[in-house]
């Protein structure tokens, strides 16, 4: 009997009975037979990130060599959250967490989670189809696939912990601290946020790189990494084990994400010729700052032992540093210190060379994962 699912011998018309049932070629003369034009060839020097004439649909020669590495090194990290045991998880939740611990971990799952959707939708829907060169475009939909890999890791951990569904995923809605950061991040990417937008003068280019700096500098940059620490800490304590570890891996794939969207404005800015005001790096700068002190003051209102919002909003600072640098930008928070050097341990890509043979070694002993 034949399956539904077989896909080696569905009904695929012969060109003979396609040609007997064709429209086109009625009267069977020469005219349906015309050759297509033949087109000229096309070099990568003219390929651009938007607003390019090139051929979309060849990928090489690269006239960016280094959006195909990020790409390879994106399938280097490949995971999946059902891999990683939630054992000890289950039995820290309910037993081993204080009230402000558990206020803690359940609101930074409720913003990330919001936020990795959003981070979905801005790449597939809207920065991707504005890029013409397909180097940029294969980087960015192995980007989205990641976004919804982490959507899926929260998830696993809300399910797995028994965590209330509606009121984890309607928090961002209910608590303004939180809706602070989603509402400026939509703000700021609505802009871009539409398909089919031209970018055919100065302002609509200054606004979408404005908006795709925001996303990749602050929103992945310093936002993404910067909120997983909460998490980190109580790791450090050895609490919530596996969630923290679905976090690192969540961490390592936005390092990527960061440093591919603030080369891809560099390289935007540098082919358009375009400055950046500087009051509206400022402006954002300030606006990133504040949304981000009244969220740390929330879900840190009672700090937890290792860590509190002070400390919080001082790594933001110190992130954000770095992401203007990478820029080639001035510093926003001039002398803003490193406060919590172990953040950057947890996303260490040293730990990348011997990734692959690792997860394949703990993956058959079903035991935790460890990168060194
Ligand atoms: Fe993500
Ligand atoms: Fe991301």
């Amino acid at each position: 009997m034949k399956s539904a699912l077989q896909f080696d011998d569905w009904d695929i018309p012969t060109a003979a009975a396609f040609a007997a049932t064709s429209p086109v070629d009625l009267t069977g003369t020469m005219a349906a037979q015309q050759p297509a034009p033949v087109l000229p060839p096309i070099d990568a020097e003219q390929k651009r990130v938007v607003n390019g004439q090139a051929d979309i649909n060849q990928l090489a020669p690269f006239k960016y060599p280094w959006a195909w590495s990020f790409f390879l090194n994106a399938n280097r990290n490949h995971w999946t959250p059902l891999e990683i045991s939630m054992a000890q998880d289950v039995h820290d939740y309910p037993y081993k967490l204080t009230p402000a611990e558990r206020h803690v971990f359940e609101n930074v799952l409720a913003y990330l989670t919001t936020s990795d959707i959003l981070a979905m939708r801005n790449i597939g829907l809207a920065v991707m189809e504005k890029m013409s060169a397909p180097e940029l475009q294969i980087y960015q939909a192995r980007q989205v696939y990641e976004e919804a890999l982490h959507t899926w890791a929260y998830q696993h951990c809300i399910e797995t912990l028994g965590l209330d569904q509606r009121e984890i995923y309607n928090r961002y809605r209910v608590v303004p601290e939180i809706h602070g950061k989603i509402a400026l991040a939509n703000r700021r990417l609505h802009g871009v946020l539409q398909s089919g937008r031209p970018l055919t003068d100065r302002d609509a280019l200054h606004e979408f790189a404005m908006a795709y700096l925001f996303f990749a500098a602050v929103f992945e940059g310093c936002w993404f990494y910067n909120g997983f620490s909460p998490m980190f800490a109580l790791q450090r304590r050895g609490l919530m084990k596996g969630a923290a570890e679905q976090l690192q891996y969540i961490m390592r794939d936005e390092v990527l994400h960061c440093a591919f969207g603030i080369r891809v404005v560099r390289q935007l800015l540098e082919e358009e010729n375009l400055q950046l005001d500087p009051q509206a790096l400022r402006r954002m700068w300030d606006e990133a700052e504040a949304a981000e002190a009244a969220y740390a003051g929330y879900i840190l209102r009672e700090p937890i032992l290792g860590y509190n919002a002070g400390l919080h909003i001082e790594q933001f600072r110190y992130v954000a540093n770095r992401r203007a640098r990478q820029l080639g930008m001035a510093e926003p928070f001039s002398g803003a210190a490193n406060v919590l050097p172990w953040l950057d341990e947890q996303a260490n890509l040293r730990k990348e060379k011997n990734f692959f043979e690792t997860r394949v070694t703990e993956y058959q002993t079903g035991g935790a994962l460890v990168w060194e």
